[in-house]
């Protein structure tokens, strides 16, 4: 994705800082042969992952209400796109069987973002069950790392998870947006599975 195409797709109003969300998806996503894309919790971002899978990939979107996401994709990209909206609780069995249902018609994904439900057991949970459906040598992201301090949320959930074969991770945020705890908020973790 190049800079023109960001700016013309921030239009979607992604619950994303832009000076974190550009350079995650210029040195990360840009870098790492992205055409497939797994998000739980859709909305502004569902338009930029959509943008990495126009080439023979997919887009699958979990959300309790998918609607926002379906119509940002239908207007970007129109009714033929290769997206796949699955509404429902993340934490459904029935919910992850429909996700591994397409998976096993099309193929690991190659990013999994979540950006869900933000407590701790939940996001746990979301890692625990789409994980598996991230490739290797696909990128983890997950937004708002250390919202709400560290013994909560995100950051504890990568913690207890203990995610084993990590090749390289970042909470990036964190160090991008040091300056205040209010930007803090905002931090993208990611980690490239091995
Ligand atoms: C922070 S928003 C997602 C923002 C979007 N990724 C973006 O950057 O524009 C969180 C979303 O998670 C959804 N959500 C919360 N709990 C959920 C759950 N248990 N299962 C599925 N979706 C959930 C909410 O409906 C909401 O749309």
């Amino acid at each position: 994705m190049d800079r023109d195409s960001f700016n013309r797709l921030w239009k979607y109003s992604p619950l994303q800082r832009e000076e974190e969300l550009w350079p995650f998806i210029n040195d990360i996503l840009n870098t790492h042969n992205i055409k497939s894309v797994l998000e739980i919790g859709v909305g502004g971002s569902s338009s930029f992952w959509c943008h990495f899978c126009k080439n023979g990939g997919f887009y699958i979107g979990v959300d309790l209400d998918t609607e926002q996401g379906e119509s940002n994709v239908l207007r970007e990209y129109g009714p033929d796109f290769p997206a796949y909206f699955i509404k429902g609780d993340s934490r459904d069995v029935e919910t992850t069987e429909k996700v591994r249902a397409i998976i096993s018609i099309e193929r690991p994904v190659d990013f999994l973002f979540i950006d869900g439900d933000h407590f701790s057991k939940n996001v746990y949970l979301d890692i625990k069950n789409y994980y598996p459906f991230l490739r290797s040598g696909g990128v983890l992201g997950m937004h708002d790392y250390i919202q709400g301090g560290e013994s909560r949320g995100i950051y504890k959930a990568v913690k207890d998870s203990k995610l084993e074969g990590i090749i390289e991770y970042s909470s990036r945020g964190l160090y991008a947006c040091k300056r205040s705890m209010r930007s803090r908020v905002k931090s993208i973790y990611y980690c490239i599975k091995r």
